[in-house]
């Protein structure tokens, strides 16, 4: 009865403050300070420091590691922090040259620490377009824009076991630099051995840097191919050489090199039958096809309102054509998977590379394709947005 009674009473009270509901916001209303509502939040800001999207960075150092690799340090423009990133973790780096404005992705060699004191070094090597321009031509002082670091090629510890297996081939080294660090500043923990697949010694990267960091939890095996040498491994990076070393099946292996590495990875690896969450391979970009006197169609853009006519073959991809054309494309991975060259295909016909076509099923019924991994076959009309 008690019970009953209060609810009444408490529901009466609560008609009244009803009731007079349009006098006390009016009331609090001229009570408020008569200035514009804030658009400056701490967490916004906070949000925007830690993805950027984009970066103005000049390029501060350049290194020559040897012949074919060469270390770029950048800092940003603004003289703000680089933000804190997961190690393993790559940028799009962005430059004009001549009318094109290009971009590749690159992964960070430097600590997430160092990124806090705004330094970020990528390591280049020497091949292709813009990897060469960047080795033969880039030089201190330049300007750059430089994406927000992305890429699941990190550690995860509810996906992966506890202990790592790191698998280098060449240029591969460069997000284990960053992994190394990261597990010695206390940022990641997880046991990692690392094999560093080389030619020769003097051809490897990074090694005074990464022997200063082995330890208990990280472990750094060198493993050279066209040379022998009583304190280093030689020959390949097979599964016997791993097991040698390793608990295989009770490990999550990362694997970073070029292609025909990782061709013979998953078959040294087969044999173990491991899930597929327990194997990382790092994705590359999509290249040219190798086509002797391809054809050449016409590419209309459609982009924030403008519509662009410009050239397009059918070995190379429509992004490709379209940094080209000096036309500004979002893009980061280059090879299928982030999503971000994602554009309406309006008319046309296209060829798209099937083992990096990682589209959701309603993008490809819908008529959404990843330009980074596609190339035309006929006259394009295709809907592009602006990246910034
Ligand atoms: S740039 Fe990543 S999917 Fe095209």
């Amino acid at each position: 009865m008690s019970m009953k009674f209060k609810r009444s009473i408490f529901g009466f009270i609560d008609m009244i403050k009803f009731s007079h509901l349009t006098q006390n916001r009016a009331k609090h209303l001229s009570m408020g300070e008569n200035k514009d509502v804030s658009t400056n939040f701490k967490v916004n800001n906070l949000a925007e420091s830690l993805h950027p999207l984009y970066m103005k960075a000049q390029l501060v150092k350049i290194n020559k590691l040897n012949p074919m690799m060469t270390e770029f340090v950048f800092k940003r423009l603004d003289g703000t922090k680089f933000p804190f990133f997961k190690a393993g973790q790559y940028v799009s780096l962005q430059t004009k040259i001549n009318k094109s404005l290009v971009s590749r992705p690159y992964s960070i060699v430097s600590s997430p620490e160092e990124a806090l004191d705004n330094v970020l070094r990528l390591a280049i090597q020497k091949s292709g377009f813009f990897s060469t321009y960047m080795c033969e031509k880039a030089k201190v002082g330049d300007e750059f824009v430089i994406s927000e670091p992305c890429g699941d090629f990190t550690y995860s510890p509810i996906r992966d076991k506890k202990d790592i297996i790191c698998i280098a081939g060449g240029s591969g080294i460069t997000p284990f630099v960053s992994m190394a660090h990261a597990i010695a500043d206390k940022n990641e923990d997880c046991p990692m051995t690392l094999f560093y697949g080389c030619r020769t010694l003097k051809s490897a990267c990074y090694l005074d840097e990464l022997n200063k960091l082995v330890s208990d939890k990280f472990k750094l095996v060198i493993v050279t191919s066209d040379e022998k040498n009583d304190k280093y491994e030689s020959g390949f990076v097979t599964s016997e050489l791993v097991q040698k070393y390793c608990d295989i099946e009770n490990s999550t292996i990362f694997c970073c090199g070029p292609e025909n590495l990782y061709k013979f990875i998953k078959k040294e690896f087969s044999k173990y039958d491991l899930p597929i969450k327990q194997l990382h391979i790092e994705e590359s970009c999509c290249k040219d096809l190798d086509i002797e006197n391809p054809k050449k169609f016409v590419l209309t853009v459609f982009m924030e309102g403008e519509i662009y006519k410009i050239d397009c073959y059918e070995n190379e991809t429509l992004l490709t054509s379209l940094e080209k054309a000096g036309l500004n494309a979002p893009n980061r991975c280059r090879g299928g998977v982030c999503g971000w060259c994602h554009s309406y295909l309006i008319k046309g016909e296209v060829k798209i590379n099937i083992q990096k076509d990682y589209r959701r099923e309603a993008d490809k019924q819908f008529n959404y394709v990843h330009i980074c991994i596609t190339y035309p076959l006929s006259d394009i009309e295709i809907e592009v947005p602006k990246a910034y």
